[in-house]
């Protein structure tokens, strides 16, 4: 069966920006497939509006290349890694175990790019490879310090991300690392600046106005660069 509808594939869609993200694609008419890692009542009217939902934990092999193997035969217009967490984030360097840096560090900034790696033979000429990175990622921007171990990891993903981006520098698809903005999630909290319906729509906007670019960048959810 082939598919004229452009397809996402949305990671770590269980919650806040992911399933806003699953709800803004949907709506915008393409087919969507999104992942939660456990219980996603969230998700759960999407699917009798035709969104497929698999399950994937980006933190473990085994279940990325079950889901690889699950959706083999499907090509992507987009994929986006969106899970990310923060945990302790708002203690100094020194105040965090090396356990929780370990595994902030292993979740925000190794996971998402061995899920590109596996997943990079899954997208279509001219499609997009998506990042959720946070303008706490730029070096450049860090004046004030703060949510260290946070921080630090995104600023890794970015890293990570530019060395994908250079390794497979003759790739037929684009890559971006996206700040949502300050988002009212379970993440941003209730005093953020926007709510999770606008940060969607503008990174859909960001998105589909890059089609077909195979360049690299940092960018805001307004589709502002940002400094790395
Ligand atoms: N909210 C903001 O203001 C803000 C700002 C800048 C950047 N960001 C970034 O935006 C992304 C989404 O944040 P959010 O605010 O929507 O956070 P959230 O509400 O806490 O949602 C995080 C999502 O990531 C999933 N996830 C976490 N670890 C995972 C793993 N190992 N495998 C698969 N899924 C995993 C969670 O799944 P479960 O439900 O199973 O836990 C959940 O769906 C994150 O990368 C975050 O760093 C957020």
């Amino acid at each position: 069966m082939t598919h004229s509808k452009k397809h996402a594939l949305i990671v770590g869609a269980s919650r806040g920006l992911g399933l806003g993200l699953a709800e803004t694609f949907l709506r915008r008419g393409w087919r969507v497939t999104a992942t939660r890692r456990g219980a996603a009542p969230g998700l759960e009217p999407l699917t009798a509006q035709g969104v497929r939902v698999e399950a994937v934990d980006i933190d473990d092999d085994a279940s990325v290349t079950a889901l690889h193997e699950r959706l083999a035969g499907e090509r992507f217009d987009l994929i986006f890694v969106v899970a990310g967490i923060v945990l302790e984030s708002d203690q100094p360097l020194h105040a965090v175990s090396r356990a929780v840096h370990a595994q902030i560090f292993l979740t925000n900034a190794v996971s998402p790019l061995l899920f590109a790696e596996a997943f990079r033979d899954r997208l279509a000429p001219g499609s997009t490879l998506a990042f959720m990175s946070s303008v706490l990622g730029s070096v450049g921007r860090n004046t004030e310090g703060g949510w260290e171990n946070y921080r630090a990891s995104k600023a890794a993903l970015n890293t990570n991300a530019r060395s994908f981006a250079a390794r497979h520098a003759a790739r037929d698809f684009g890559v971006l690392l996206l700040h949502p903005g300050w988002v009212a999630t379970d993440m941003g909290g209730e005093g953020a600046d926007l709510d999770v319906a606008t940060s969607a729509a503008g990174l859909a906007d960001v998105i589909e106005a890059r089609a077909g670019r195979t360049d690299l960048a940092f960018l805001d959810y307004r589709g502002e660069t940002l400094p790395w």
